[in-house]
């Protein structure tokens, strides 16, 4: 198993409750608790509406929590506000499954990747042309793809551009949900060969929500399998699972993996 570092995040006893009105509500996340460490790669898996984005939104502060803490080497950041509450956040980004919607039509590859640094004043105007040739080379696209617009791209492209973004800041987390769902699998593959790339290069944590298990189980160094906003268990292996709900959705499985995927099979429930 690969070794990663010490722990960097601890989401402790995590709480959201939305009010659907009329005196309903729903507990979307409920007292979860996960940690992350350096260089890890966190699976979350479960089924639709099991909770798993409602975590990457609090993590990445798109929600407010009902309660809980989320400690960030320690330091409680869900409690930060303000220049505080800025800074901390450069640490934390995000890939979602359609960037598309997260880019502005309007503005050049080189502005998408580059407006995080901007925005925290790190570069200048004139530098940016430069900084996003060497992001886009490192997600290994073409350089002269800095003047184009992300809209005319294709999804994997589009992706490696959201993942440059990502990186840019030099974040110790990023948190991909379903950042390679849309992908074909050919392109999926080598979106995945990336984030493990950059992982060895930069010792960036993922914080990776999938519904594909399979995908989970050889890429995530543990996978925390959630059901109606809980934890059922964390595991490093699907093959592993205890919990009666973990073995069903495994069962669910009916495709074997090819190539370096770990083969999951009905032998897990003889
Ligand atoms: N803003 C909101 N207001 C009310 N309910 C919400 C809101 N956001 C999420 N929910 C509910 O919280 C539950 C968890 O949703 P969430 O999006 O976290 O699920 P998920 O595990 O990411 O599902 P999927 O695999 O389909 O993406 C769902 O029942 C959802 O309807
Ligand atoms: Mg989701």
């Amino acid at each position: 198993m690969k070794d990663y570092g010490e722990e960097i995040l601890r989401m402790e006893d995590i709480c959201k409750v939305f009010d659907l009105g009329r005196g309903k509500t729903l507990a979307a996340s409920d007292h979860v608790n996960i940690s992350l460490h350096r260089g890890e790669t966190l699976g979350v898996v479960g089924e639709s509406g099991s909770g798993k984005s409602t975590l990457a939104k609090i993590l990445t502060r798109l929600y407010t929590m009902t309660s809980g803490r989320i400690l960030f080497h320690g330091k409680d950041i869900a409690a930060l506000k303000g220049e505080e509450l800025r800074q901390a956040r450069k640490h934390i980004q995000m890939v979602f499954q359609d960037p598309s919607t997260a880019f502005n039509p309007k503005q050049r590859v080189k502005q998408i990747i580059c407006e995080p640094l901007l925005n925290y004043g790190m570069i200048k105007s004139s530098q940016v042309e430069e900084k996003a040739k060497e992001m886009l080379r490192l997600v290994d696209l073409p350089d002269d793809f800095a003047n184009r617009y992300a809209n005319n791209m294709s999804g994997g492209q589009r992706q490696r551009i959201a993942i440059a973004r990502a990186l840019v800041l030099k974040p110790e987390i990023i948190v991909c949900d379903e950042a390679t769902s849309a992908l074909d699998v050919s392109v999926q593959k080598t979106v995945i060969e990336l984030l493990r790339r950059l992982q060895r290069e930069t010792n960036v944590a993922y914080f990776f929500i999938c519904h594909d298990l399979a995908l989970a189980n050889m890429f995530c160094d543990n996978i925390v399998i959630m059901q109606h906003g809980r934890v059922v268990e964390t595991i490093n292996d699907l093959h592993n699972g205890k919990d009666p709900y973990t073995k069903k959705l495994l069962a669910s499985i009916f495709t074997i993996e090819e190539g370096k995927k770990k083969v999951l099979s009905d032998e897990l429930f003889a």
